[in-house]
């Protein structure tokens, strides 16, 4: 059983990478940390709670993370992919419940010895916790980063991808202070994806009451993609394969390389590592995707969602 903290910004690929964690046997999930980054930091809490009502899991510790990048930019959002409210045609109550502070991290982490944190969004609120903790790495067992685009154009700049380029000091931060780090970066999640196929294959076999939310996230993702990109079958899950790479270790290959962000100028955003041949890596460096196994992750995506007991 894999333990996790999962910091995200819901958003439609984390909405579905939260409910894909929920309704996963080996996946359990300590709290969640939900920031500014597809949609603003108040969105991103309701959209948690709104999912974590509707599975059932209301007891999940929801933390409130942070509202805009360290260099106090204003953050740009998504909603032409993710939707007005960042969950594509639905729009959530807004959240009544109560937050944990986000010092409750430190007790969660402390309470256990093998967390693995999941970053799905900008890095900001995991560069506090670095910042603010000093003693939290020996509870850390692994850290996975969805974020940074090699050898390829970005998404939102022609070479930086949404996350790294949404707080780049945070991402060096962490890239920094942490070990143990996977990057599954935007070359390899652009090809996790998911088709209208895919979904009439859950909803034929399921009537799990998170499936018909995860077909008409789907269906508004899909068509913002196809939108985006003519001709693509269906919609990437950049969030979800972070997740599953995470629970499926053998499942993706790696290189350890040597990291670091642009933070400033047109590059802004761009993340750096050095793939030429004879380069090499020093221990500590975190270990970055370069492939996975698209058809055993879309049958798995298949599988974990249609199988979910009610
Ligand atoms: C990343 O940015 C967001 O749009 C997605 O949720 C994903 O985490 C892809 O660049
Ligand atoms: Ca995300």
């Amino acid at each position: 059983m894999k333990k996790i903290i999962l910091f995200a910004d819901p958003g439609i690929d984390d909405s579905i990478a939260i409910m894909y964690a929920l309704m996963h046997p080996q996946i359990e999930v300590l709290a969640i940390v939900s920031s500014y980054g597809n949609v603003t930091k108040q969105k991103a809490v309701d959209n948690a709670a709104f999912l974590l009502n509707k599975a059932g899991f209301s007891s999940i510790p929801m933390i409130g993370g942070t509202n805009s990048p360290l260099s106090g930019e204003t953050p740009e959002y998504y909603p032409e992919i993710h939707g007005p409210d960042g969950l594509g045609p639905l729009t959530p109550p807004p959240f009544k419940g109560r937050l944990n502070n986000f010092s409750d991290l430190y007790d969660i982490l402390h309470a256990h010895t093998d967390v693995t944190i999941v970053d799905i969004g900008r890095n900001t609120a995991l560069a506090h916790l670095f910042l603010l903790g000093s003693d939290i790495e020996p509870h850390i067992k692994d850290i996975f980063l969805m974020g940074g685009a090699f050898l390829v154009p970005g998404n939102v700049t022609p070479s930086a991808e949404a996350n790294f380029f949404g707080d780049p000091v945070a991402a060096n931060i962490v890239l920094q202070r942490a070990t143990t780090i996977y990057i599954i970066p935007l070359n390899v999640t652009s090809k996790a994806v998911i088709t209208p196929h895919h979904i009439q294959q859950i909803t034929a076999y399921s009537s799990h009451p998170l499936v018909p939310i995860i077909k008409e996230l789907m269906d508004y993702y899909t068509e913002a993609y196809q939108t985006l990109i003519p001709g693509i079958k269906g919609a990437p899950l950049h969030d979800v394969l972070t997740l599953y790479l995470m629970v499926n270790p053998g499942k993706g290959r790696y290189v350890r390389r040597s990291v670091s962000v642009l933070v400033e100028g047109e590059g802004k955003g761009t993340s750096i590592a050095d793939f030429r041949p004879g380069s090499r890596s020093k221990p500590g460096d975190p270990a970055i995707c370069l492939e996975f196994d698209v058809q055993a992750f879309i049958d798995d995506f298949i599988f974990t969602i249609s199988s979910s007991p009610i």
